[in-house]
């Protein structure tokens, strides 16, 4: 049980809704007479001490905003155990007895290496546009980048209808699937390519070849950066196919913006539990979603295992796309 002060922090990629899940976490201690700091640029922050106590009004104006306003970072010195005790040395400084982590796979990591070591109570919240997080359906951030994409690609499908052209979209993800997959789907693509499931280039050229002469006015290929870089596949597909092709690298843009109302409440939902879990004495946990409930999972059980794609979205972009 704690009854002194938490900590909240964002790390890794920002995800639309960490904003969301840290205020969560903020009122919900403040309303349990819990005091909460909040650790600035991720792990590199800790390590330099900016640790700052918030109140409930800063986290005022934030449910809708993007990025996260606690900052983030990717840290090498955290990788290292001397690192990770002088951020040890901080947290307890300031009196900070539990600490909320909001990130992807890789801050999690870090998370399960701090509560290992330093014996500091730890909760972590999936926070990743790449929805690759073990042992939930969701993470936060993962929805509004995923309707980003779709977004971007109803207009690339005007452009490339227009001039007859072949569009290749790449779409992050890391090493994972779910962002191409669901935005593929979503969006109407005519291919879509994941590293999770092998494709025969080869095939598809031909058979993109066979629908333009018989009046198909344009194709997209979504294609997912942690299966093949799509550039490189633009190349190739239009050498193939001698029909005029374009690549469209989505990048960055997926992870901004004001996150959807799905974000927005299962970021709320996830940092409130964080908060009242480990003021309750939880600890070693994400909270994440599975068919919409909140479930708990192990962390080293969830850093340990790489989640895979969902087969049913497989199986049902074999029957559609
Ligand atoms: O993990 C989120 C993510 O956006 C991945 O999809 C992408 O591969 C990576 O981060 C990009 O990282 P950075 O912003 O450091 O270039």
């Amino acid at each position: 049980m704690i009854t002194g002060a938490i900590a909240v922090m964002t790390s890794g990629g920002d995800s639309p809704g960490m904003n969301a899940a840290a205020r969560a976490v903020v009122r919900t201690a403040i309303s349990e007479g819990v005091r909460v700091f909040g650790i600035y640029n991720g792990y590199k922050g800790m390590l330099a001490d900016e640790i700052v106590e918030l109140n409930s009004r800063s986290v005022s104006d934030l449910i809708q905003r993007g990025g996260t306003f606690l900052g983030t970072a990717r840290c090498k010195e955290f990788k290292t155990e001397e690192g990770r005790r002088k951020g040890l040395d901080n947290l307890q400084k300031h009196g900070i007895e539990g600490l909320v982590i909001i990130g992807g796979d890789g801050s999690l990591t870090g998370g399960s290496l701090l509560s290992k070591e330093g014996g500091i109570p730890i909760v972590g919240l999936p926070g990743t546009i790449d929805n690759d997080v073990w042992g939930t359906d969701y993470t936060i951030g993962c929805d509004t980048a995923a309707n980003t994409a779709v977004d971007a690609i109803n207009k690339l499908r005007d452009t490339a209808s227009a001039h007859r052209r072949i569009m290749i979209v790449e779409v992050m993800g890391h090493t994972s699937g779910w962002l191409a997959m669901t935005s593929g789907i979503a969006s109407g693509a005519e291919y879509i390519i994941v590293p999770e499931v092998k494709y025969n280039i080869d095939e598809i050229c031909e058979d993109i070849v066979d629908s333009y002469s018989k009046g198909r006015r344009y194709t997209i290929i979504v294609v997912a950066e942690g299966a093949c870089s799509g550039v490189g596949l633009k190349n190739v597909v239009q050498d193939k196919t001698k029909i005029d092709t374009r690549v469209s690298i989505l990048g960055h843009i997926q992870r901004g913006g004001s996150p959807t109302l799905e974000d927005r409440i299962k970021a709320s939902m996830l940092g409130e539990r964080a908060a009242l879990g480990l003021i309750s004495g939880v600890s070693d946990v994400i909270y994440g979603f599975d068919e919409g409930k909140i479930v708990t999972i192990n962390l080293f059980d969830s850093v340990n295992n790489t989640k895979p794609l969902d087969p049913e979205l497989v199986r049902l972009a074999s029957v559609l796309v």
